[in-house]
């Protein structure tokens, strides 16, 4: 998320010394297969060069469309008859992302926050693993998976490693598959296989990877994982997230909130916690309607697009971007080889957070990341290749103003 990015009334973008062609960007868009998916969102300014889809995506038409219905329809018509469709939604929507991430359908279900979401599986792994003493998180991870696994580790009398070189006395393994500041990628399938063969759970933070990156959490053996809908998957801001159980674990983890939407037989009322075997196990409360209606819109978006399709335009326009860095002097610390970055492209400088401000004073919107990233979100549905041009060609002509 950015604080910083209402009210751009920029002033024209056009860059001042236009030191590399757009002309190559301009034949790239006309090029790219994915074009016509930009005029399924609202793009009220076309001027604007949104490059923080990776933090918030942008709105679908289709979320508004849909959002009207149920809130005249479903809503005000139908009232409370409508939970007869709603109550199942959280899996619903659940399946509907499931083939994005590589899980089977009944894998994945949408609901609350990536956060709680990565309580709950971190707690259940945990207790799944009750001799060994460590949790094991990057130091460098995104602030609530850092905190979460301290949280636990507090409360359960256990250690936290920073780091993953030794596994052996490690009960749960927390990381994100996409570096929230670098970009850099982690091989979900290699680092699985040698936390599990040293007997360590995994739970895989999948929030700056899902709806942009070709995940398989399925072949990659992963048994848990959460991750955001509101950033590549378009979800709208707040949008729940999503928890991913491996179907032959769902009938053996536990989760610490003991809510009645993971109630065996919910409307029995009865006076014992029983929980479901499938993934509703994961439920808590009950959910918001309007948030997942528009989780649903976007990751479907996702969904017909294709997510080999959005993988491919990600690494292109991620390509295009460190091309055009080097060209202008910029620094980067995204990874060069394609297969190791996710879908943004982070520049370091000393002065990253003046030059984000004075970014978005010109209509280019990207954010910055403690303690000197311009981070630059490249979101295949939405973003061309002449916004990549102009956001580093302006980004570069006030580097160059800065440096005198
Ligand atoms: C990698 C990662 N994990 C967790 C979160 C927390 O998500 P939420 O605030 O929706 O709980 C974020 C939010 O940006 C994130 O980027």
């Amino acid at each position: 998320m950015t604080s910083t990015t209402s009210g751009a009334s920029h002033v024209p973008r056009v860059p001042r010394v236009p030191r590399v062609p757009r002309d190559r960007a301009i034949e790239l868009d006309l090029a790219d297969p994915l074009r016509a998916w930009r005029d399924e969102f609202v793009i009220p300014d076309p001027e604007v060069v949104y490059l923080d889809g990776n933090s918030l995506g942008r709105t679908p038409r289709r979320t508004i469309t849909r959002l009207q219905e149920v809130l005249e329809r479903e809503w005000a018509d139908d009232l409370i008859r409508s939970w007869s469709h709603w109550l199942d939604l959280p899996q619903r929507v659940g399946d509907r992302l499931a083939p994005l991430i590589g899980a089977g359908a009944g894998e994945v279900v949408v609901h609350d926050s990536t956060t709680v979401n990565l309580y709950q599986l971190v707690h259940g792994a945990a207790a799944l693993r009750p001799d060994r003493p460590v949790l094991a998180v990057d130091p460098h991870d995104f602030p609530s998976d850092r905190y979460v696994v301290d949280g636990i580790a507090r409360a359960t009398d256990r250690t936290v490693r920073h780091g993953f070189d030794r596994l052996d006395d490690v009960a749960v393994v927390v990381r994100s598959v996409v570096d929230y500041r670098t970009a850099e990628v982690v091989d979900v399938a290699a680092e699985t296989a040698r936390a599990h063969a040293a007997g360590a759970m995994v739970v895989w933070d999948l929030s700056h990877a899902a709806g942009v990156l070709a995940i398989d959490l399925g072949a990659g053996g992963a048994q848990l994982a959460v991750g955001c809908t509101y950033k590549f998957l378009n979800g709208g801001p707040g949008s729940p997230a999503f928890s991913y159980v491996a179907r032959d674990l769902q009938g053996m983890i536990g989760q610490p909130i003991w809510g009645w939407f993971s109630q065996r037989d919910q409307f029995a009322m009865g006076p014992v916690y029983d929980p479901r075997d499938d993934i509703g196990r994961m439920l808590i409360g009950t959910p918001s309607i309007l948030a997942l209606t528009g989780a649903e819109c976007g990751i479907s978006l996702s969904a017909e697009a294709g997510i080999h399709a959005i993988a491919a335009k990600a690494s292109a326009l991620t390509g295009y971007a460190i091309e055009l860095c080097d060209a202008l002097g910029l620094s980067v610390c995204t990874p060069r080889e394609p297969a190791r970055r996710g879908g943004h492209v982070s520049v370091v400088h000393p002065r990253a957070r003046e030059l984000t401000a004075a970014l978005i004073e010109r209509g280019v919107i990207p954010d910055f990341r403690e303690p000197d990233v311009v981070r630059l979100g490249m979101s295949p549905l939405t973003t061309r290749f002449v916004d990549v041009h102009d956001g580093i060609a302006t980004l570069a002509d006030l580097v160059a103003d800065l440096a005198g």
